[in-house]
């Protein structure tokens, strides 16, 4: 399947966004010139070279238009993410939360559309904008449709253990916050696996970096409970979270757990991840989803949203997606052909 629009070398431009504000002050970058971008190098976990991609936030709606969430983009973003994915053949195609915009049954029908023309296997997370309780899908029809079975799931995926988790209803309840509860922490304790593993699971484990730290309160981002979480997840032999809803891309080590926070598929900057898994570890790399006219729609969309606009626009202005890789742990200088993140649109 092609992707609407917006393929080929453009997106691979260095971009300039617009000046924000008075014009006094500085223009940002996002994505330097050559593809992907590396977020992260982790010495754990290793492999054999399989490649993972990851979408988060993807927010599919048919129909709405606009938002920090750029809606009537989302289609176009997510067809190009599977498109992208499916070329550079990769070992899985993971979904981390938020598959629609409000769960609706034509949302639900249009990812289903798009996840057809995944590379398999295809497996999704919930995210809080997916499952209403009592409404549908039920949580457990979702787990049945994207994860073939009941959360927690866990699955080798070309050669890695990827375990997948529903943090949206911890206990069964509503609440702001996310959570991984005890039967969830349980079940992944004793479901016999002992491979080191990846764990996806929608909400943040790790605070978020500044700027958008301060317009992001924890209580809503976060797992509950995350410093025992973390633990726990640790303990069941997980070596790296990789979690979706802050739409925002970093990566940092949390109570000795690397975490990847991924882009927002559909906001700025749309995008979304590749897990490389080899000798030496484990290399993130963002995918850009826009060309430079698609960046600029999706900033100016953020820029004016009233609780995260500033924040956002902070964050060009100070250089923050030029300070990638925001966690290097190998020692790339003393490797003969050291990880790079994959050029794409080529
Ligand atoms: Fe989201
Ligand atoms: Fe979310």
């Amino acid at each position: 399947m092609a992707p609407d629009t917006e393929r080929g070398g453009e997106r691979n431009r260095r971009v300039e966004l617009p000046e924000a504000g008075s014009g006094s002050e500085p223009r940002g970058s996002v994505f330097p010139a050559g593809g992907g971008t590396t977020l992260a190098r982790f010495d754990r976990p290793r492999g054999s070279g399989t490649t993972l991609a990851v979408v988060a936030d993807p927010h599919l709606t048919p129909t709405d238009r606009g938002s920090f969430n750029v809606y009537h983009r989302t289609k176009q973003r997510f067809q190009m993410a599977v498109a992208d994915a499916d070329r550079l053949d990769v070992d899985g195609f993971l979904v981390a939360g938020d598959l629609t915009k409000d769960g609706a049954t034509e949302e639900f029908a249009l990812a289903d559309e798009l996840l057809s023309a995944a590379p398999a296997p295809t497996l999704a997370v919930p995210g809080n904008h997916d499952l209403d309780p009592g409404g549908e899908p039920s949580a457990a029809a979702f787990a049945d449709r994207y994860a073939g079975g009941e959360y927690p799931v866990t699955r080798e995926v070309g050669g890695t253990t990827v375990s997948l988790l529903d943090s949206t209803h911890p206990d069964g309840v509503e609440s702001l916050a996310g959570g991984l509860d005890a039967a969830a922490l349980l079940g992944l304790a004793n479901d016999g696996v002992t491979a080191p593993r990846v764990a996806v699971v929608h909400h943040a484990l790790a605070p978020l970096p500044a700027p958008v730290d301060t317009v992001c309160p924890a209580a809503q981002y976060r797992l509950r409970e995350p410093a025992a979480t973390a633990d726990a997840l640790a303990d069941a032999g997980v070596e790296l979270v990789v979690t979706g809803h802050a739409h925002w891309p970093y990566a940092t080590t949390y109570r000795g757990l690397g975490v990847v926070g991924a882009p927002g598929c559909c906001s700025f900057p749309p995008a979304y991840l590749l897990l490389h898994f080899d000798a030496v570890g484990t290399t993130v790399s963002i995918m850009p989803l826009a060309d430079e006219a698609g960046l600029t729609e999706a900033y100016e969309f953020a820029v004016t949203d009233d609780r995260r606009g500033d924040a956002v626009r902070a964050a060009v202005i100070d250089g923050y997606f030029g300070r990638f890789p925001m966690v290097e742990e190998v020692d790339t200088q003393a490797l003969a052909d050291p990880p790079t993140a994959p050029s794409v649109g080529n």
